[in-house]
C-alpha cells in the first residue's frame, strides 16, 4: 500500500497527524498539523516540529517497539495549549514496498478547552468550600463559647446570637446564589420565549429595593422618556434578579454620592447585540472602581475589597449571575467608572 494514498483520510481528521521513518523523519503531515506547526518540516527531525521531551521519549519508546504511547503535553508557543498525544507503531508489512518505511503516526489533538474546564471547575469549588468555611467556623465558635464560658451571659448571648444569625443568612445566600448560577448555566442554551415589560420590571425592583436605598441615604432618580417602545423578549425573573443585582451594587458600593440614576432609552444597534436595543444605565456618584478591576468585576467571587464586600454580606456572585442571564438574553453588560466620579454599568437588550 501507498503511504501517499492516506492523505485524503488523514486530511479530513481535526487532529494534527503525522507519520514518522525509523530515524524519527517526517513523511506525512495532514492539513490540520500543517496548518498548526508550518508544512516546511517534511524530511526533517520531528524534534523541530514538537520539541517536548516526554513527546519525544514516547516516540523513541514506539520506534523501539513499544505498540503504543499516549501522553498529555502542554506547549506554550505560538500560544498555551494543550494536547493529547497519541504515538502508534505501524507494522512493517503493511508498507514495505515504501522507500523510506514508516514506522509510527502520531496524533496531536487540541484539548485545552477540556482541560481549562477542568481546571475551572477545580478552581469553583475551592472558592466555594473557602466562601463556607468562614461562616462555619464563626459558627462553630459561638456555639463553642455558648455552651462554655458565656453559658450565663445573658448579654454576650443576645450578641452572640445576633453575630450567629448573620453568618447564617451569608451562608443561606451564598448557597441561593449557587443555585441560581447553576440553574442560568443549565438553561444558557434555551432562549427565553416571554415578552417581558421592562420599565414594569424595573419599577418593581426599585420598590423592593426602596428600603435598602432609604437605609443607605440614597436617593434613586428613574429617567424614562415618553413613549418608549418596552417590550423585550425575556424571562422575567431572570430579568428582575439583573436589575436587583445591579441597583444593590450601586446602591451598596456607589452610594455614597446619595443619588444614583436609571436611565432608559432605545438604541438602533449597539456594539455586540444584534438589532436595535432597549439600554439601560445605572449611574451612581460612589467612589468609583479602577480601571484594573473592571474586566474581572463578573469573575465569580470576585471582590474589588472583599472586606467590604463581605461586611456588606457579599458573596461576589452577583454580576457573574447577570453576566449568565444577559448571555441568555443575547444581550451585554458594559461598565465604565471614573474614580471619585462614580461607575456607570449598561445593560443593552435586543428588542
Ligand atoms: N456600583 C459599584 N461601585 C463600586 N464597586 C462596585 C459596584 N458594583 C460592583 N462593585 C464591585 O464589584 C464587586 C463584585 O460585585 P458582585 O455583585 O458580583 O458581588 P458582591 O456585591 O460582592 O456580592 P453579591 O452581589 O453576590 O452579594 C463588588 O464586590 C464590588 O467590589
Ligand atoms: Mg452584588
Amino acid at each position: 500500500m501507498q503511504l501517499k494514498l492516506l492523505l485524503p483520510v488523514l486530511d479530513g481528521l481535526t487532529a494534527s497527524v503525522f507519520v514518522l521513518d525509523a530515524e524519527r523523519r517526517v513523511l506525512l503531515v495532514n492539513e490540520a498539523g500543517k496548518a498548526l506547526f508550518g508544512s516546511a518540516l517534511i524530511g526533517a527531525d520531528f524534534v523541530q516540529t514538537v520539541r517536548n521531551p516526554q513527546c519525544l521519549k514516547a516516540i523513541s519508546k514506539v520506534l523501539e517497539g513499544a505498540k503504543k504511547a499516549e501522553l498529555v503535553i502542554t506547549l506554550r508557543k505560538p500560544v498555551r495549549t494543550t494536547y493529547q498525544v497519541t504515538v502508534t507503531r505501524l507494522g512493517s508489512k503493511e508498507f514495505s514496498a515504501e522507500k523510506d518505511q514508516p514506522r509510527a503516526v502520531i496524533s496531536l489533538e487540541n484539548i485545552s478547552h477540556v482541560f481549562e474546564a477542568e481546571q475551572m471547575r477545580s478552581e469553583f469549588v475551592a472558592n466555594v468550600s473557602h466562601e463556607l468555611r468562614s461562616p462555619l467556623t464563626a459558627l462553630n465558635g459561638f456555639i463553642e463559647t455558648l455552651k462554655g464560658a458565656a453559658k450565663d451571659d445573658n448579654i454576650a448571648r443576645e450578641r452572640f446570637l445576633g453575630i450567629m444569625e448573620r453568618e447564617a443568612k451569608r451562608m443561606n445566600r451564598l448557597i441561593g446564589d449557587l443555585l441560581s448560577l447553576s440553574k442560568v448555566e443549565a438553561d444558557a442554551h434555551i432562549r427565553p420565549e416571554q415578552q417581558v415589560e421592562i420599565l414594569t420590571v424595573i419599577k418593581q425592583v426599585l420598590s423592593v429595593l426602596e428600603p435598602l436605598a432609604k437605609k443607605e441615604c440614597v436617593d434613586v432618580q428613574l429617567n424614562i422618556p415618553a413613549g418608549i417602545e418596552e417590550m423585550v423578549p425575556g424571562d422575567v425573573d431572570q430579568l428582575q434578579q439583573v436589575f436587583v443585582n445591579l441597583l444593590e451594587n450601586a446602591i451598596k458600593y456607589g452610594g455614597s454620592g446619595g443619588l444614583i440614576t436609571i436611565a432608559v432609552s432605545e438604541k438602533d444597534s449597539t456594539a455586540g447585540v444584534p438589532g436595535p436595543v432597549i439600554q439601560v444605565d445605572i449611574i451612581d456618584r460612589g467612589a468609583g472602581i479602577k480601571s484594573e478591576h473592571i474586566p474581572r468585576l463578573t469573575e465569580r467571587f470576585y471582590r474589588v475589597d472583599k472586606g467590604r464586600s463581605r461586611e456588606k454580606g457579599g458573596t461576589g456572585l452577583g454580576l457573574a449571575i447577570v453576566k449568565h442571564i444577559l448571555a441568555r438574553h443575547r444581550g451585554r453588560l458594559n461598565v465604565t467608572s471614573e474614580i471619585g466620579k462614580g461607575s456607570t454599568f449598561t445593560v443593552c437588550l435586543p428588542r
